[in-house]
């Protein structure tokens, strides 16, 4: 109980603190600092390669030292980190393992605010949202998120077609079976129902059975 009430006031606290700090962060993000992405969400197989982008606001003088950025991936089960970049220069150590040696990117376009996340090898694992925070001093920072499906390679798509077109009418086939039987059976539930409140009827008055049917 007296954990259970505890709890409940750290979740308190830690909401208060959250809305403070939202409270402070806002105005010095919004308005200014704009972070876009080129695509709100992404679609690929296993094994492909992908370009994931962001824009955001540049000046004419930005320099690869003013700019850092932090990537994630976010999925049902965890945070990674898939993309860390300090001052402009890329500090793979807070990369996780599962991003190891699999993200390139443009030192060219950056300046220019284009932040270009080159993943190869793709596995059916990094599907998620991948959020990028990106600071520029002194303009200020924002966030943006794209989402990428990465679905399982299929080696026998031509035989599969046919195949899945036969299996979902086999579906609907036995659903319909299914209905039928069940309708049956709830007609036959209501007959006897019906025939047995008749007969229980026909013991008090005769004309209960044509009544009731
Ligand atoms: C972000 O998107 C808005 C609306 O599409 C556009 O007006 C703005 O120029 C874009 N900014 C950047 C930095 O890409
Ligand atoms: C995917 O990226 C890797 C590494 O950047 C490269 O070697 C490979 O050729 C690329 N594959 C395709 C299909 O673009």
């Amino acid at each position: 109980m007296f954990v259970l009430v505890s709890l409940v006031s750290l979740e308190g606290e830690k909401m208060i603190f959250l809305i403070l700090l939202l409270l402070f962060l806002t105005p010095c993000v919004s308005g200014t600092f704009v972070v876009n992405v080129t695509q709100t969400s992404y679609q690929a197989e296993e094994n492909q390669n992908i370009t994931l982008e962001w824009t955001f606001s540049t000046r004419r003088e930005t320099s690869l030292r003013s700019i850092s950025t932090i990537c994630q991936l976010l999925t049902e089960t965890r945070t990674y980190f898939m993309f860390h970049l300090h001052q402009g220069v890329e500090s793979p150590e807070s990369q996780d393992p599962e991003f190891a040696g699999r993200v390139q990117w443009d030192k060219d376009v950056l300046t220019e605010g284009r932040l270009t996340l080159h993943v190869s090898r793709l596995r059916t694992n990094d599907s998620g949202f991948y959020v990028c925070d990106i600071l520029v001093t002194p303009d200020g920072s924002n966030s943006r998120r794209c989402w990428l499906n990465v679905t399982a390679a299929t080696h026998w798509n031509k035989p599969e077609t046919p195949n899945t077109g036969r299996r979902g009418r086999i579906g609907l086939y036995s659903a319909f079976a299914l209905v039928s039987v069940l309708l049956a059976l709830c007609v036959c539930v209501l007959l006897n129902f019906r025939r047995q409140a008749a007969s229980e009827q026909g013991s008090d008055s005769a004309s209960g059975p044509t009544e009731a049917l």
